[in-house]
This record gives structure tokens, sequence and C-alpha cells, in this order.
């Protein structure tokens, strides 16, 4: 038996929604086919946008949603995605597969896309290969309410009122396919492109972003910091879970355990990065102003046999569920630093939480921990720690349990918890300091390490209810299953 001990008392910090949110890019099958199929699509939509994802990604209250890219934000022209679709040009979209683009989402189609799903847009703009002039524009398009070259434009195509855009990205990866720049010249460029991400309603100011550290870059958030925090409201990171090299990717199914805990010793890595780059962020700005904001996260595979690898489509099992449930503890756990955070990406690409085939469309075990972990959404972190075992093989040890606790606003406790071993089921007994327990429920995600959700079998993998938890005198007491997560609210008294 291990001991879950919490302190309803002790809270450390509001937890953003935002740490839950999405991102999608003109890659492979994300937008195109996995989100948007066009209204003359036989596949059910509503202005294009697919009826059963946009549906599926309602139930998990996606609340922000990251766009047009990656590495395509950078050459993205946003002109060229407004207007008469039969007018739009077409690209090619030469970072991933070289596929033409004919731009028929644009603007007006993603801002569509965040009113169905009820999530806030974050516009991620082109610093890498297009101007000053042309950012400012895009912003003066979509948020300016009165007359001007750029909002009449936009009344023009169709759209009186001004979008709210609640967060703007300057570039991306600017140290690597957003234009190879070093620190010291980036933070220059982003002084410069920022200043003219105009601000046109006092109501709704844009939360601007700059480009972080690829992982453990800890030089970049040094300089970023130190030339351009007063500039920015969010610096960004990205780091991907693969086990070994980033040259030798291996498959997302059929690997073995030793893989299995290398992954996830890998996962853990994230803690080390999130606390060593906010230590950086504290130096400069200690009031926390600036959010360390994780736009691009999760497990990159190889492709699926047959397909583009240029698409970056790949299954996902169970032990990306564990990736994303111990990330997402991580970042609960850091949310007065982590403001946001994308998982990589929405829809058939890396680590999606749904997958499409024509009219098909199945939810992975990776959707199946965001549902699980939806109630911490601006939630209170409050302080746990977890008796734990250390686990796995000689070069890949990690712990058994992974946790995160948070109070909603009925003073409820919203407990997430993993198993992260393959074969070991644990007794758990969950002890609330001062505070009797009144009553606890849950649903639980189980499975095998390699299990995975298909077109035949879509519902191989899902949550249940999970009756075991039994409140009493001492606390909650509940038995984890090898390989699992849970979310339990608990009631006190
Ligand atoms: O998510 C796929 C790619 O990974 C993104 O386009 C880029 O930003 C990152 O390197």
């Amino acid at each position: 038996m291990k001991k879950l001990y919490v302190n309803p008392d002790e809270k450390l910090g509001r937890i953003s929604p935002e740490i839950q949110g999405h991102f999608s890019e003109h890659l492979g099958r994300c937008i195109y086919e996995g989100i948007f199929v066009g209204e003359d699509s036989e596949i059910p939509n509503i202005n294009g946008l697919r009826t059963d994802v946009v549906e599926a990604l309602r139930a998990i209250r996606v609340p922000v949603l990251r766009w047009p890219g990656g590495c395509f934000a950078d050459e993205y022209h946003w002109m060229d995605g407004i207007g008469e679709k039969s007018g739009r040009k077409k690209m090619i979209n030469t970072h991933w597969g070289g596929v033409v683009e004919d731009n028929s989402f644009g603007t007006h189609e993603f801002m569509e896309l965040c009113r169905q799903l009820g999530c806030k847009p974050y516009i991620n703009g082109n610093l890498g290969s297009g101007t000053v002039r042309e950012m400012s524009e895009w912003v003066e398009y979509m948020t300016f309410e009165g007359t001007s070259p750029m909002a009449d434009l936009r009344r023009k195509n169709g759209r009186e009122e001004p979008w709210q855009v609640d967060y703007f990205g300057v570039g991306n990866e600017n140290w690597g396919c957003g234009g190879n720049m070093l620190p010291e010249y980036y933070a220059n460029e982003y002084r410069r492109y920022q200043t003219y991400v105009r601000d046109y309603s006092e109501e709704h100011r844009i939360y601007r972003i700059a480009c972080g550290p690829n992982g453990d870059d800890y030089e970049w958030t040094d300089t970023l910091m130190k030339m351009a925090g007063k500039f920015m409201d969010g610096l960004s990171l990205h780091y991907y879970t693969y086990p070994y090299e980033w040259e030798n990717k291996t498959a997302a199914t059929g690997f073995d355990l030793a893989e299995y805990y290398q992954t996830l010793k890998k996962t853990l890595y994230m803690e080390e990065l999130v606390t060593r780059h906010s230590e950086i962020m504290d130096r400069y700005d200690p009031e926390k102003r600036v959010g360390l904001i994780v736009d691009e996260w999760g497990a990159w595979h190889q492709v699926e046999p047959g397909t583009n690898p240029g698409f970056l489509y790949q299954q996902n099992t169970m032990r990306d569920a564990m990736i994303a449930a111990v990330t997402l503890n991580i970042f609960n756990k850091h949310c007065s630093r982590v403001k946001m955070a994308n998982i990589a990406q929405m829809v058939n690409v890396l680590q999606a939480v749904l997958l499409t085939e024509g009219e098909r469309m199945v939810k992975t075990p990776t959707y199946h921990v965001f549902d699980l972990y939806k109630a911490h959404q601006g939630g209170q972190l409050v302080r746990s720690y977890v008796e734990n075992e250390t686990i796995g093989t000689d070069t890949a040890q990690v712990p058994q349990l992974h946790e995160s606790v948070s109070m909603d606003e009925d003073g409820r406790l919203q407990v997430t918890i993993a198993n992260l071993s393959a074969d070991q089921g644990q007794e758990i007994l969950l002890c609330p300091a001062g505070r009797k327990v009144s009553a606890a429920e849950g649903r639980i995600l189980r499975g095998n390490t390699g299990d995975y959700n298909t077109f035949e079998r879509p519902d191989a993998v899902k949550t249940e209810a999970y009756t075991e938890a039994a409140a009493g005198e001492k606390g909650v007491r509940f038995a984890l299953p090898a390989c699992s997560v849970v979310h339990l609210t608990v009631s006190l008294e």
C-alpha cells in the first residue's frame, strides 16, 4: 500500500485551462481530411468542418488551438488564404510532403473552427519569411473594428465584426525551420515585429508569444529573457518524446518493455526542462508575468508503414496515453509558470487525439487521457506527494506512480494518477490532511502497454467507470491496475 498525501489547504496556483491546448498545422492530413473536408463533402460537416471531429473535440473541452504551424507558419502568407476560394493561390508545402496547398482553409475557416469548438485562437505569425507589414496587417485584418484597409477587406470577405485573437506567436522555431537565427538576432527581430502586433481593442489585449528554446537550449531562454523579456507575455518551449536518437525513431506500435520504459524516462525529462527554463525566467521575471508556453510536445514515432513520410501519421498506444498523463501532471505541478501547452498535433499527425480514414474516426488512448484530465481545467493546484517505487530497466528507471491533484470551484479534489508499471498493480490510500472524505468516484483507462484503437476496433481502449475507490475514515482506498490512468473526484466533508 502506498500513501498519496494531499493537503487541500495548500493552494499552489490556478491550473490554466490552456495547459490542455492543441495544435493544428497544415501538415499531412491534420487540417485537410482530418478537420476540414469542405462544404460539398459527403462526410457530415458544418461549414466544411467535420461534425464527428468537432463533437469529439468539444467533449474534451479543447481550450485553445494553435494554427497554422509549426514550420508551416514561417512560410505561410495569410493573404493567400482569404477571399473567393477559386481565386486563392496554390503553393507547395515544402516542409511537409511537398504537396499542393490550395489555401482553401484560411483565416476565416480557422476562426469558424474555433467558434465551433468553443476555444480560443492562437495564431502563429510568419517572422521567418514574412514582413513586418504582413504580420501587422494580419492582426489589423482580424482585430480592428473601425475603418481601415484591412478591416474593410475583412468585411468585403464576409466578416463584419472583428474576431478576438487571444494569442499571437511571433515566429516559430526561429532557431531552426523559422530562419536558423541566433538568439540575439531573433531577440531583436522579435522586439521589432511584436511592436506592430497592435492591440486594437482595449478589452482584449493580445498575448504575445516569443519563440523559445528547443529542448535544453538554456542559452536561448537566457538571451530572450534578457533582451526581450519585457516585450513578451509568453515564451515557447518545444520538446518531443522519442525513446532513443532523433535520427533513429522507432515504430509507434510493437515495442518491447525496454523501449516502453525508455520512452517514459524521456517523457519525464520534461520535468527537468520546465524546472530549469523556469529558473532562468525567474531571474528576469520573479513575478512570473511571462508564461512558459509549451506549444509543441508529444511523442514522435516512425510514420505508419506505407504512408507519406512527410505526413507524420503515427498510431497511438497506451504508451502514448502514459506520455500524455505524465506530461499533463508535470504541467499542472508547474502551473505557476506554465500557462499554456499544445499537444502536437490534434488530428492524424504525431501524437494525435483523433485519427481519421475517410468518413471514419477513432479516439486514441491520448484522447481518453485528455478526457480524464479535463476536470483540472481552471482548478487550484494543491500540494500532493505519493510514496513511490522505482521501476523499469537498468538503463531506464522511472517512478511507478505519477500524480497531480487540484481543487475545483466546488471544493472537491480532482485527482489524476498513472501507474506506469507494465505489469504491477498498486494499492493506494489517498490521505487528505485534516479533512474527512465523504465520497469518491472516478473513471479509468487501462490496457497493455501496446494496446491501441483501430478503425475496425475503435473501442479496444476506452475509459470505464471506476467503482473501486472506497471512501473511509482514513481517506480513499483504491487499486491501480498495471498500465492505467485514473481520474478521481473526491468530495470532502
Ligand atoms: O509538429 C511538427 C513540427 O515539429 C512543427 O512544424 C515544428 O515546429 C516542429 O519541429
